[in-house]
Formats: structure tokens, C-alpha cells, sequence
């Protein structure tokens, strides 16, 4: 792997109101490999993502893509840092009223100056790439149900192709450790851990009884990556007030109480 990263990520905070929600965030991402960004709901996934792309500015830090720092370019700067890089919500990101080699054509239309026989040729090669070209006049909703279970695979073998990076939020943990490469864990605004699929999948397999030795930080990760019912989150769940859980609020306390979760981030940063 190349010594530099192609994102950057160092630093960043971002606040909402008189909450921190990203509290000093580091992350790399290197050419051609999938990051998973994984963390409970509210933990920051969303809004690391969005400051990943420009969408939102953070209040401190920077965020480096192809060495150049975004969080300082104007809107036209960005747009074109953008071209460099898609985005695909959970949702699907195609237009419904156009056939799916109408929407690969889009952007190209858009953002080039191809001749469109030279498009049509780049539409059919993106569609055969992703084994789609005998779909391509189809519409989104004629091809999308079968499809979703097919996309852990298809990230798998573009990634391989094209060497493609990316990074990926998602719940679902059996997709998770289909796709990465490596994996970051946030908590409350704070990044626990960043590590290769293999330290977490050891970590998931470790047996109950020698889990009982790892850090709090440890157990809160195995439990998060198995979901189990119980353990560390279930126990912090229940130590802190209704009105605490659903406002976020007394996480500085509870974060004091388990000061490893600060070293191991250092750790991750080195
Ligand atoms: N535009 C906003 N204004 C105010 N607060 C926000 C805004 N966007 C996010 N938040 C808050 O920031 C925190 C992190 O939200 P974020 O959406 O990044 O979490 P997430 O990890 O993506 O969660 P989920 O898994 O539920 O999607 C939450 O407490 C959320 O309420
Ligand atoms: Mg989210």
C-alpha cells in the first residue's frame, strides 16, 4: 500500500447546537481499499461522511482528498474535487424516470465533452463492468429487488477491477466484514478504533470467558460487532437516565469512567 493516503481525515469537529458530534477525528483511507465506518445510531457516521464530501464544513480540522484540502475550497473548487468520486445512498441513487444506461450517461453528458457514440460506448462498458448491460433499458424500480443482495459482491469485485477506494457506513455486519478491508468504530463523536477486518473478526470470535478480561472499551466493540443482547452498551444504556439516553447527554462522564477508549484512539492515530 502507498505511504500516503488519498483521504485524509485529521481533526475534525463538528458541533450542532451545543453538541459536539465529531470529536477530533483522524481516519486514512488508502488507494484501492473499502473502509466500513461502523457506530450506533447518533454516533457520527453520517456526519463524518458529509464533511468527507464538502456537504458540511466542520468547525476545526481537515479534510484532505487527493491532497488537497476541501474544507477550505468554494462551492466551485468543490464541484470539481467532486467529479473525482461518487456517492450511492442506501436508498439507490438513480433517477426513476430514466433507464438505467440513461442515468450512467448523466454525468457524463454533464460533465464532459463527449461525443454521445463515445458516451454510448462508455455507458455499455460501466454496465458490462457491473454485469448490468443486458439491463440497460431497463428503469431503476424493473431491476432493483433482486439486485441488493447482489451489491456486497459487486463492491468486492469493483473494488478488485477498478481499484476503486471506498468507504462505507453501514448496519448490517455480515456486509461489513464482506467488504472491508479495514474498519472504523465510532462512539459518541470519538473515534474507538480503526483496524483491519481480520483484528475485528478476531475480535467478534473472541469466546465470552476471555472477553471478560479485555478493556471496557474491548467488550463494547465485541458486543457492537456480535450484537448481543447484553454487555457494555446494554449496561451504559441502563446506568444513564431516559432523559440522558434520548438526549445523548452524560456521554463526557461515562466516557471519563473509561479513560482506554482515549488511549486506544491514540493508538489508531500513531
Ligand atoms: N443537521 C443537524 N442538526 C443538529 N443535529 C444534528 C444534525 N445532524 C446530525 N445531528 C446530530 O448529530 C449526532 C450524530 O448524527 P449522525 O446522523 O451523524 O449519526 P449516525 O451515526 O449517522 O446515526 P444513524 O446510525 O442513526 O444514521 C446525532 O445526535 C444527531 O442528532
Ligand atoms: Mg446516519
Amino acid at each position: 500500500m502507498p505511504k500516503e493516503p488519498v483521504i485524509k481525515v485529521r481533526g475534525v469537529k463538528k458541533i450542532f447546537g451545543e453538541q459536539v458530534v465529531l470529536d477530533g477525528i483522524n481516519l486514512d483511507v488508502y488507494e484501492g481499499e473499502t473502509m466500513v465506518v461502523m457506530g450506533g445510531s447518533g454516533s457520527g457516521k453520517s456526519t463524518l461522511l458529509r464533511i468527507m464530501i464538502g456537504s458540511i464544513r466542520p468547525e476545526e480540522g481537515s479534510v484532505e482528498l487527493f491532497g488537497k484540502n476541501i474544507v477550505d475550497l468554494d462551492e466551485s473548487e468543490l464541484n470539481e474535487v467532486r467529479k473525482k468520486f461518487g456517492i450511492l445512498f442506501q436508498s439507490g441513487a438513480l433517477f426513476n424516470s430514466m433507464t438505467i444506461a440513461e442515468n450512467v450517461a448523466l454525468p457524463l453528458q454533464e460533465h464532459t465533452d463527449l461525443a454521445p457514440e463515445i458516451i454510448d460506448i462508455q455507458v455499455k462498458i460501466k454496465l458490462e463492468l457491473v454485469g448490468l448491460r443486458e439491463h440497460a433499458d431497463k428503469y431503476p424500480a424493473q431491476i432493483s429487488g433482486g439486485m441488493n443482495a447482489e451489491i456486497d459482491q459487486l463492491m468486492v469485485d469493483l473494488s478488485k477491477k477498478l481499484h476503486v477506494t471506498s468507504i462505507v457506513v453501514t448496519h448490517e455486519m455480515d456486509s461489513a466484514f464482506t467488504i472491508a478491508d479495514r474498519m472504523a468504530m465510532l462512539d459518541k463523536g470519538k473515534m474507538l478504533v480503526v483496524e483491519s477486518r481480520e483484528y475485528f473478526e478476531q475480535m467478534r470470535d473472541t469466546p465470552l470467558e476471555q472477553a471478560k478480561q479485555m478493556s471496557q472499551t474491548d467488550q463494547l466493540i465485541r458486543q457492537f460487532l456480535r450484537g448481543d443482547p447484553e454487555g457494555p452498551i446494554t449496561k451504559r444504556k441502563e446506568d444513564s437516565s431516559y432523559e440522558e439516553d434520548l438526549l445523548g447527554t452524560g456521554a463526557e462522564t461515562l466516557r471519563e469512567k473509561t479513560p482506554s477508549i482515549v488511549t486506544t484512539r491514540a493508538k489508531a492515530i500513531q
